[in-house]
Order: structure tokens, then sequence, then C-alpha cells
């Protein structure tokens, strides 16, 4: 399984091409080297996998709050060594894995026959309990833990009973048992590669403490009100394996990592990120959607003019518009959608 093998709300997996198109119009790479990027709030990771891919760029920023990004930027990204033998290894096992010999577990007992079915949440939950025991015996090394771990999400999220997140699981369907214990493909690479779990505000704010320089900041906020720690609140539980206490019919954990950018102080956030990306970067690329009169949860928090009136005071830039299909929950209609790319060179 390749990174991009993955369902994620606001990925800009078929965006790639035009930002970077957006980003050479006003600064040429083609003959620089060495370039570092921020990707600022990296999600999937996929934007700063696409732009690895070129040799004028040396060093990569990841950075996303979430446990479950955390592990799979560790698993995909981190160039520390594994053993392929004994990882395909211990996939032969867990692929053999008999859910009639496994004893209840925290997942079966809260997921079973709602977000997977009770025999594949039996074995999800015995992988997750043995992926600690073989860390924990230093069976395996911290890097092989992440690459087993994002095997487990990428194998549960991509099986799992639901339309792509968790705020629900499908009702009234006969759950088959479907999982499929696979290994997913760590990417080489020869840049420098950081990997961070914090607030991006709290990040840039360090930087801005540490004198960084950075060329490219790629700033891909949340839109909507729409908690990207709620919608993938299953991959954050196994991430952590804390067995937290669940409420609703969602089976939720109470809140955590909440982010500001879907709350009313939006605005705030985002001048407070943008005065400080400012200090240590080149150049800016934001994107954003236009995304209006829907679901009013679906609304965007900030509007264009808010983003040009946050960024004009630090650079000159320039608006790039490109159809893309939106979001939807299947409630709302979409018209005009678009999504825009902020380029702003300091
Ligand atoms: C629009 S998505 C980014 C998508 C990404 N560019 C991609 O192509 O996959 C926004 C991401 O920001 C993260 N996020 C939201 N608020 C954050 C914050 N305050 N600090 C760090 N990450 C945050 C979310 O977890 C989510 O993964």
């Amino acid at each position: 399984m390749r990174l991009a093998n993955r369902r994620y709300t606001g990925a800009k997996t078929r965006l790639l091409k035009q930002i970077d198109v957006v980003i050479r119009e006003s600064f040429d790479y083609s003959k620089a080297h060495n370039l570092s990027f921020f990707d600022v709030f990296a999600g999937t990771g996929v934007v700063s996998e696409y732009f690895m891919e070129k040799p004028q760029f040396g060093r990569f920023v990841m950075n996303d709050f979430l446990d479950s990004n955390f592990a799979i930027y560790q698993a995909f990204f981190a160039q520390d060594c594994f053993n392929i033998d004994k990882l395909k290894e211990i996939q032969a096992y867990f692929q053999h894995l008999d859910s009639k010999t496994l004893e209840q577990n925290y997942y079966s007992e809260h997921f079973g026959g709602k977000f997977f079915s009770h025999n594949d949440a039996l074995i999800i939950g015995e992988i997750r309990e043995q992926l600690d025991k073989l860390l924990q015996s230093r069976q395996i090394s911290q890097k092989e833990f992440y690459v087993l771990l994002a095997s487990l999400l990428y194998s549960s999220d991509r099986i799992a009973n639901t339309v792509g997140h968790y705020d629900a699981y499908r009702k009234n369907i006969s759950l088959q048992d479907r999982f499929i214990y696979e290994l997913i493909e760590p990417i080489k690479s020869n840049a420098k590669i950081e990997i961070y779990k914090e607030d991006s505000n709290a990040l840039a704010k360090e930087f801005v403490g540490q004198k960084e320089h950075i060329d490219i900041a790629f700033i891909d906020p949340p839109y909507n009100s729409r908690q990207y720690s709620r919608f993938y609140h299953l991959l954050e539980t196994l991430a952590t394996n804390t067995k937290p206490k669940l409420y609703g019919v969602a089976l939720k954990p109470q809140p955590q990592n909440i982010s500001r950018y879907c709350k009313v102080e939006a605005k705030e956030a985002f001048k407070d990120l943008i005065e400080n990306l400012a200090k240590v970067s080149k150049v800016l690329v934001v994107t954003y959607n236009n995304t209006c009169n829907a679901n009013v949860r679906s609304n965007v928090r900030l509007k264009d003019k808010e983003i040009k009136d946050i960024l004009e005071p630090v650079g000159k830039i320039s608006l790039y518009e490109f159809d893309y299909k939106a979001f939807s929950s299947g409630k709302s209609s979409f018209k005009n959608h678009k999504e825009r790319v902020f380029l702003c060179q300091i």
C-alpha cells in the first residue's frame, strides 16, 4: 500500500500538479538546490511526497497534530533502517490469525458489528496489542513498529464500514469479514526529513525563535467546522492504543486536538500563523476552497478577502483558482466549487 491509498478529507492528491505550476510561475526553482519545504498541515503527506521526488528539494518539515498522521509519516518517511524480511514474517503471522481462537478485546467490544465485522475487529485488536508487545520486548525497532502500525491503520481504514470518515457507520447492512493485513511501502529519499506532531501555530512560533530558514511553506488548513480529530477518531484510538472511554453512536473519545481553524477564531489563528511564517519563509503557498451556501457545517471559515487582507501586509500575492471536486457529506449541493491557491512572496 502506498501513501496516497487513503481516503482523507481535503487531501490534495488531485491538485499536486497545479500546486507545482503555481509555485513555478512565481518562483523558478528549476536551478535551485537544497530547497526546504515546510508542510504545515501535512494531512496524508502526499504534497511532501510529490516534492520529494524533485532533486531541487533537500529538506522537508512535516507537521500534523493527529497521532495517526504522525505514525504514518514515521512509517513512510523516516529514513531509519528496518528489516523487511522480519516485517514480512510478522505480516504472514498476522494474516494467519484465526478470529475463532481470539478472546474479546477493546476493539471487538466497541467497534465489532459497527465499524468492522466482529471477526475483523477481533483481529485488528489482537494485532494492535501484539505490536505494543513486540516493541516493548525489543523484537522490533521503533521504525519497524511504525511501519507495522501504519500498515494496520491503512488495512483497517480500507475496509471500515464508513463513507470515508468515522462520524458514523452505515447501519442495516450485513458486515462481511474483509480484513487483510497488508504492509505499507515506505518511501526512500535522500532528503533530510523532520517530522512533528504539534499545533501548527506553536511550531511556527518556535521556528521564529530558532531563526529557521524555510524556502516554501505550504499551508493547507482545515476549511470548515468539521474537526479532523473527530472525523478520524477511530484511527487516533488505534494509533495510541490508550483505550479511551467512548461516547455516542459513533463511539468517539473525549475531544482532543481541536483545531482553531474549524472555529470562529480561524481568522485570528490564520493571522498569527502567517505573521510568524513570514518571518522565516521566502514563499507562502496557501490552499483554501470557496464552498459556501452549502450545509452550514461545510461552509468555509475564512473568506477570500480575509485571507488577502492577512497576506497582503507580508508579501506580494497572486491568486490561482482550480475546479476541484468538493468534499460533500452527500446532503449538500456544491455549485462552482473552486480550490484556491494563494501565493505570497515575502
Ligand atoms: C486540509 S487537511 C491537509 C491535507 C493535506 N495537505 C493533504 O494533501 O493530505 C488539514 C490538516 O490539518 C491538521 N490540523 C488541523 N488543525 C491543526 C493544527 N492546529 N495544528 C496542526 N495540524 C492541524 C488536520 O489534522 C488535517 O490533517
